[in-house]
């Protein structure tokens, strides 16, 4: 059964606490974006507050803006090319720990912090949590390549369609300058083979298939009432 706006945030909201418990003093992390990481900023905030030293690189401009506000110190990749984990929120994940990303554009940035990172803490409600990934998987697509590269998606067996923008006309833009196409899959056979199918697709920058980190994945599923903690050891085989 579905949760009440309630009860989602405060699953939300306790997932993204327990994940800030696991920074440590003098740790450089990366800063997903969504709305359960920013649980996890706020409680960074209050233990930056109590003297706890942290350094963060964001994965979008919003999570900048709101790493600013709470008083969170960034760094960039530049700086900090290795990461001792990565917090982020995602949008499915199966039994293995696949995951769909990119519900709100940040799937690049996200990709690219989440590798760089010894471990990589997924922060998710309940509801996220699926037997088989499936529906949309969103693309991020160089403008210029874009109607050549939804020709090829759409040989994989989706219907694709360029992510419109709310509060502008026209196309979302990415904080990288792109489109996203969201890809609409009746069934997802098997995750990682379609990211590599995706990946090597001219004019693609990145997909929402997170299926490669499984291994030094930490997933921490909140609820109403309790977090539970799952890591690789609960992939389901
Ligand atoms: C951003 O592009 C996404 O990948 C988010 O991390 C994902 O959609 C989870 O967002 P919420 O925590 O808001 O559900």
């Amino acid at each position: 059964m579905a949760g009440t706006a309630d009860t989602i945030a405060a699953a939300k909201r306790a997932a993204g606490y327990r994940a800030a418990d696991m920074v440590e003093d003098g740790m450089v992390i990366g800063l997903g974006t969504g709305s359960t990481v920013f649980y996890a900023i706020e409680a960074l905030s209050e233990k930056i507050r109590e003297g706890l030293s942290v350094s963060g690189v964001p994965t979008s401009y919003q999570t900048a803006i709101r790493a600013r506000e709470y008083g969170v110190p960034l760094t960039t990749l530049d700086d900090s090319p290795i990461l001792d984990l990565a917090i982020d929120g995602a949008d499915q994940i199966d039994p293995q720990h696949r995951m769909i990303k990119g519900r709100g554009a940040a799937l690049t940035r996200e990709k690219c912090v989440a590798s760089a990172a010894f471990q990589f803490i997924v922060v998710a409600d309940e509801a996220k949590m699926v037997p088989k990934l499936g529906g949309v998987v969103p693309v991020e697509t160089l403008p210029f390549a874009t109607t050549t590269a939804m020709a090829q998606l759409r040989g994989l067996g989706c219907r694709p369609f360029i992510r419109e923008a709310v509060k502008k006309d026209g196309p979302v833009i990415t904080d990288n300058g792109n489109f996203i196409v969201d890809c609409h899959f009746d069934e997802i056979a098997n995750p990682g083979e379609l990211e590599t199918a995706i990946a090597v697709i001219p004019g693609v920058v990145e997909s929402g298939l997170f299926t490669r980190l499984v291994g030094n994945t930490t997933i921490i599923v909140g609820s109403e009432k309790k977090c539970s903690v799952l890591t690789s050891a609960d992939v389901v085989p």
